[in-house]
């Protein structure tokens, strides 16, 4: 384990650094209140410091309601920061959504029912006026990406759980995104299933080289998976550590892995920095899945 990467020290407004352009995203001072219809107030971020750095799988974990969705709906300007500056790959958040600059997914698969596997992968490409034989070879390099290559032609209700999981990864891909963004994705998937696609995840980033931001309530999945671990604490939400765990190359993280001390020595650390040095083997924070 190493120290955290440094930080560039961008300044939060005016024209974009353009140091920060190989960033994937650099958040600045943010917060975001919600206003109730009473007007009641919930800090749901506040002073939030973030930056992933491009090819970067950096994951977000934290007690429920510490803001980790909210943040990543800013980042994808699924929502907007009553304060503070986001940029991805240097661009404002709403330029970055309408260059398609990342992919998204989230807990639930979201997939169209009515449209076959290969319909829904190739859905943000037919919106985005891609011609029809393009579009057919991307979806075959990705129906194989992601293992399903003999189901092309099967509709979401006639997959499990983990296989339409894969199909909302695919889509994701679709464009080739330098950045994923995804919330909880394997939150639904049993033990094994959700094993295997994480497996899986590093591979397909491996390949694509693509920067993850990646929300989950799970330590071990977030140790297995990421370079770095940021971990949040509810009311008002925001940053209170950052871990580096670095585990080796994705390409090289194989299923042993979560039998090596190393493993679990990032396991401690994540878990020592949510609930203190003394709650490491006693009860979890609620909503942290210590398993
Ligand atoms: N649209 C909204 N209107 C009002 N309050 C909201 C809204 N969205 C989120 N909040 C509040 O903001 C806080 C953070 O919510 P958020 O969904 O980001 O938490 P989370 O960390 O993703 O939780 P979980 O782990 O349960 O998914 C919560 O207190 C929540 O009630
Ligand atoms: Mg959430």
């Amino acid at each position: 384990m190493s120290t955290s990467a440094p930080q560039p020290s961008a300044a939060a407004t005016g024209p974009t650094p353009p140091a920060d352009a190989t960033e994937a995203v650099v958040v600045r001072g943010v917060e975001r209140v919600f206003t109730g219809a009473k007007g009641a107030t919930v800090t749901a971020l506040t002073g939030i410091e973030l930056t992933v750095h491009d090819g970067e799988f950096v994951s977000l974990i934290g007690p429920s309601g510490c803001g980790k969705s909210t943040l990543l709906r800013l980042i994808a300007d699924l929502d907007e920061p009553t304060a503070g500056d986001i940029r991805v790959f240097g661009r404002t958040a709403r330029q970055a959504r309408i260059d398609q600059a990342y992919g998204i997914a989230f807990q639930q698969a979201g997939l169209l029912p009515w449209r076959s596997v290969a319909a829904n992968i190739e859905l943000p490409l037919q919106l985005h006026g891609v011609g029809a034989s393009a579009r057919r070879a991307r979806v075959a390099e990705l129906v194989e990406l992601v293992g399903l290559s003999d189901f092309a032609k099967h509709y979401p209700d006639q997959l499990s759980g983990g296989m339409q999981q894969r199909v909302a990864i695919a889509r994701s891909l679709a464009e080739s995104p330098r950045l994923l963004l995804m919330d909880e994705p394997f939150g639904a998937l049993d033990e094994m299933t959700r094993e295997r696609m994480q497996t899986e995840l590093l591979r397909i980033r491996a390949e694509t080289g693509a920067a993850v931001v990646f929300v989950t309530h799970s330590i071990p999945e977030a140790v297995y998976l990421s370079d770095r671990v940021v971990v949040m604490s509810p009311r008002p939400g925001r940053i209170t550590d950052e871990i580096d765990v670095r585990l080796g190359e994705a390409a090289e993280r194989g299923e042993d892995l979560r039998e090596d001390t190393a493993f679990f020595e990032g396991v401690t650390a994540v878990r020592e920095a949510l609930h203190g040095p003394q709650a490491s083997s006693a009860g979890a924070a609620r909503g942290v899945d210590v398993r």
